[in-house]
């Protein structure tokens, strides 16, 4: 064999054992790229897994949570709706009880004035009887004349306070007839009138257009609204005296308020202000709002009044609907 041959085969060989050792070393790479391009394809895809777990997670949490918090606003409102509903029933409850205990004050009223009438007006009766035969028979003594003129004006006096009284509280046989609430207001005050002129007094009048029909005895009604209008008449000391009247229809119920700017009152005051004999007036009784009150309870109505020291008075009077 030539050597050149020789060498050129022992070349071939090496070539031929270099490929094949560079072919497993392709091999071995091209594998080991597989495993790596697997395990990152698994990773990718298990990150891909873990993120969807989240979302899917985080969506049914935060719609849980909204679901909750919606049913949670919701009872909450009906609890509130419901918390309304028993205060209105309170308010309700508490007006009636109100109505009750003035109702009861003023029975206990008229009670106890129908017994002093009843033990007043025989005695006093004897008294006047006798001091008339007195007067008759007295001889031209003129300081006797003058005390038994004094007893008789005291007695008579007494007299008309206890049927005043008797008047202002007893039970009322009334002729009722339906009528306009607003008119009847209006021929209230067109009675007023000159009084209301005379001390340059406004009045606002804000009826409520709609119909408001009461079953009512005219002449009473209008006495117990017009006993209103003068104190607040009374009452007004500034220049600027407004009375507003307010009519609306409410609950089957047709609800007047008369509100003056007059001097208005303390709370002691208003406590006792529909009681007989109660009155801040030199020359008043102190029965003209017993009366009211009486025509208006037994009209089965309400009367209530507010008021604020040196701001006004308002009086709220509700007579049922016809
Ligand atoms: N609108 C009002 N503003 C302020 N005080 C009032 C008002 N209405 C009534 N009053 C007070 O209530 C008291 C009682 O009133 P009521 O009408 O019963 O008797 P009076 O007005 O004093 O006497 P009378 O009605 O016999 O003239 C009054 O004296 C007054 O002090
Ligand atoms: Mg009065």
């Amino acid at each position: 064999m030539y050597p050149a041959k020789k060498v050129m085969d022992e070349q071939r060989r090496l070539v031929k054992k270099m490929q094949v050792a560079e072919h497993k070393s392709l091999k071995a790479r091209e594998e080991n790229l597989n495993a790596i391009n697997r395990s990152t394809q698994v990773i990718a895809i298990t990150s891909l897994l873990i993120v969807a777990i989240l979302i899917t997670y985080s969506i049914t949490t935060f719609n849980r949570e909204n679901k909750n918090k919606k049913a949670a606003d919701l009872s909450a409102s009906a609890y509130q709706k419901e918390l309304e509903t028993r205060v209105t029933e309170l308010d309700r409850k508490n007006r009636e009880l109100d109505q009750l205990r003035s109702m009861e004050k003023f029975a206990a009223t008229g009670r106890m004035a129908s017994l002093m009438a009843h033990e007043i007006k025989n005695p006093l009766n004897n008294i006047i009887l006798s001091l008339e035969h007195l007067k008759d028979n007295q001889e031209n003594d003129e300081m006797t004349g003058n005390l038994l003129d004094i007893i008789s004006r005291n007695t008579n006096r007494v007299n008309v306070l206890i049927t005043d009284l008797l008047n202002s509280t007893r039970f009322l046989e009334l002729n009722f007839t339906s009528a306009s609430i607003n008119d009847l207001i209006d021929e209230t005050l067109e009675t007023a009138k000159d009084r209301l002129q005379l001390n340059n007094i406004r009045v606002i009048k804000n009826y409520d257009a709609g119909i408001c029909d009461v079953s009512v005895d005219r002449d009473r009604i209008k006495i117990a609204f017009m006993n209103i209008i003068i104190n607040a008449i009374e009452a007004i000391e500034s220049k600027e005296g407004v009375i507003e009247i307010k009519t609306a229809a409410k609950n089957k119920n047709c609800v007047v308020s008369i509100s003056d700017n007059g001097k208005g009152m303390d709370q002691k005051a208003l406590s006792k202000l529909f009681e007989p004999f109660v009155t801040s007036k030199v020359k008043g009784t102190g029965l003209g709002l017993t009366n009211s009150q009486n025509i208006i309870l037994n009209h089965r109505g309400s009367i209530t009044a507010q008021s604020e020291e040196s701001k006004g008075t308002t009086f709220t009077i509700e007579l049922p609907f016809h």
